[in-house]
């Protein structure tokens, strides 16, 4: 997805903005573009670049870079191709005012045919080219008044970056649905970026802006202002990010995917930490204090995500009903905020996000919202807009997820949602028993997850076994058929390989017809409630000659004689398996990827954050 990064401070070497923009790559970008204020020429000198961060880097290569203001972004084409001429920063007519930008500005054709008619030239295919030219349009030699003027006219969502020839010594920011922060720097620098992860090597001194805000920064001691759209001044104190360095690093693993599946015994250890009250059989959640006795009163949950966080949210909707006695139904974002959903003030909407930047995430919260429904966030991303939209959150505390495809910030907000599910099952008929045993079992999680990566070299030669296949399914049954939707999608993002998951008693229905010799399916049967269930779909499999891999429970010999390759998960309570039988299917996907000499951590045509619809 895009990112931003800006400077003002010192005339010196640009490049420390590259070395910020590179930290975004991770996020996912198809071209990039630098501008700034070359203080000899008095011009504003601007580069772009197709492809890799690298190809700006050598287009920059042997120029004496030094200026400030300064303005970079890597680009995710969501109007026109990628081409050098759709990248940011994009200009105006008279090479003086120089705009990047997130987001999608929704009535940028009205407002380019009207520029068109009025004299302006557009040179790309962006809805972004739009915003220049009617900074132009106002300029008068004050860049936060042309600016003002400009965004009144605008409707979508943006975070802008702005520097212009006429008015140097300023970089205006913007910002309406789509994230941006100042970072403060050291004698009178600022910064600024889309993603605190991109600034923490300069500074954790960060103010993250909100909808229809405009900061002025300038390279003066107390050299940043916040003011709304009327002008009014916005006063907000620093804070520090939760970000550091170290977390944005490898640690010596061959990617990020490996590093951030290898934590998670800490990432559970940190979702947990503090929060389980074992004497009471209940968890302590901070955030939920101020809306206790509202939570009392909920009849109904409706649980909001896309893509794998909506599959931890469909894990959730078995723990909610099974431990909290609440009816739950999960929705995808994209799908929610087209609906006419039926919910109220009884009814509680829990919103999952590691980003906390996802469009539609954002777009579906907002409607839970109007409708009077009390929100919970489930969220990785302290600051981001959603976490700051709900009314209530608990944070997953996973750290920062690079890679793509996301692993250990899907097992903790399965940790979350077990705390959650716990603490409203404690509010309604959940004996104090069944809340110790839920909460002793929850804090051995980290052991357990040890003991199933232990295996990842097993794992790893059970996906050579299967490196050349083109379909497979990942079939599961109650809690565990959610974590086959999350297998199959692990195994599609990183693997390229056709794979669904399926709820092992949909097989019948349709899905038979496909198996065959070359068609295998991971079957996850856990010793649980469905155990034979699923003994008896993997032998309808098995009876089609197709090969199947078991997720099963330590201990269990005897599925060995029925399946082709077992591997291991310990055994804990029903409700927790899926965060032990998704690490192994991480590991597959993460071995299938490598060995198809797969880029992991960034899949093709893939984002990390997506902030668009
Ligand atoms: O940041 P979010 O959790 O809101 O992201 C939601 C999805 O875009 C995300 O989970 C996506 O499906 C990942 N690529 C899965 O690995």
């Amino acid at each position: 997805m895009c990112g931003i990064v800006g400077y003002i401070g010192h005339n010196r070497d640009i490049r420390i903005g590259l070395e910020a923009l590179k930290r975004l790559e991770y996020r996912g970008y198809d071209s990039s573009g630098v501008a700034f204020y070359n203080k000899e020429t008095k011009q504003i000198d601007s580069m772009r670049a197709v492809g890799k961060i690298v190809n700006l880097e050598e287009k920059m290569g042997g120029l004496d870079l030094k200026g400030s203001p300064v303005l970079f972004h890597s680009r995710w084409a969501t109007h026109g191709n990628v081409t050098e001429e759709n990248a940011h920063p994009h200009q105006d007519c008279k090479g003086n005012v120089f705009v990047v930008h997130n987001g999608i500005i929704e009535n940028y054709q009205q407002l380019k045919d009207k520029l068109i008619k009025e004299g302006h030239t557009f040179t790309s295919q962006t809805d972004t080219e739009v915003i220049p030219h009617l900074i132009e349009k106002f300029f008068e030699g004050n860049l936060e008044e042309a600016t003002r003027k400009a965004l009144a006219l605008v409707k979508g969502a943006y975070a802008l970056g702005i520097i212009a020839r006429d008015d140097p010594n300023k970089l205006v920011l913007a910002k309406y649905s789509a994230p941006l922060l100042i970072g403060i720097g050291e004698n009178n620098e600022y910064l600024a970026a889309s993603d605190p992860s991109a600034i923490i090597t300069h500074t954790k001194n960060v103010v993250y802006l909100e909808d229809g805000e405009l900061a002025i920064l300038t390279s003066i001691p107390g050299g940043f202002s916040i003011e709304d759209y009327s002008r009014n001044p916005v006063k907000r104190a620093p804070r520090e990010t939760e970000w550091n360095v170290e977390d944005a690093k490898k640690d010596g693993y061959a990617h990020f995917m490996l590093k951030e599946i290898m934590e998670q015994p800490k990432s559970i250890k940190d979702a947990l930490r503090g929060r389980i009250v074992l004497e009471d059989g209940s968890v302590k959640l901070g955030g939920l204090e101020d809306i206790k006795e509202k939570l009392k009163e909920v009849e109904r949950v409706q649980v909001l995500a896309c893509g794998t966080a909506s599959f931890m949210g469909k894990v959730g909707e078995y723990m909610f009903e099974e431990y909290a006695g609440l009816s739950s139904k999960g929705d995808i974002g994209s799908e929610f905020r087209y609906k006419k959903p039926v919910i109220d003030k009884k009814t509680l909407t829990v919103v999952i996000s590691q980003s906390g930047e996802t469009a539609d995430t954002l777009a579906a919260v907002k409607e839970a919202k109007r409708k009077g429904s009390p929100t919970i966030g489930i969220i990785n991303t302290m600051g981001s807009s959603i976490a700051r939209e709900v009314e209530q959150g608990i944070y997953t505390h996973a750290g920062p997820e690079i890679a793509v495809a996301s692993t250990k910030a899907s097992t903790a907000q399965l940790a979350v949602l077990a705390l959650l599910s716990l603490y409203l099952g404690r509010q309604r008929d959940l004996s104090l028993v069944m809340g110790q045993r839920m909460g002793k079992e929850l804090l051995r999680l980290p052991e357990l997850i040890k003991k199933v990566l232990e295996r990842a070299s097993d794992i790893e030669g059970i996906a050579r076994k299967y490196e050349n296949i083109k379909n497979l399914w990942v079939m599961g049954r109650k809690y565990n058929y959610p974590a086959a939707l999350e297998g199959a999608l692990k195994i599609k993002e990183t693997a390229y390989i056709h794979a669904e998951g399926i709820a092992g008693g949909e097989l019948k229905h349709g899905a038979l017809a496909l198996i065959d010799e070359d068609f295998p399916t991971i079957a996850i049967v856990p010793s649980d409630s469905v155990y034979e269930k699923m003994v008896s779909n993997i032998q309808e499999i098995k009876a089609r000659k197709g090969p199947v891999i078991a997720i099963a429970t330590e201990g269990n010999e005897d599925i060995k004689s029925t399946v082709d390759d077992v591997i291991y998960i310990p055994k804990t309570l029903e409700m927790l398996t899926p965060i032990l039988s998704i690490i192994p299917l991480q590991l597959f996907a993460y071995y299938l990827g490598v060995l198809k000499g797969n880029d992991v951590d960034k899949p093709r045509n893939l984002a990390k954050s997506v902030t668009v619809e």
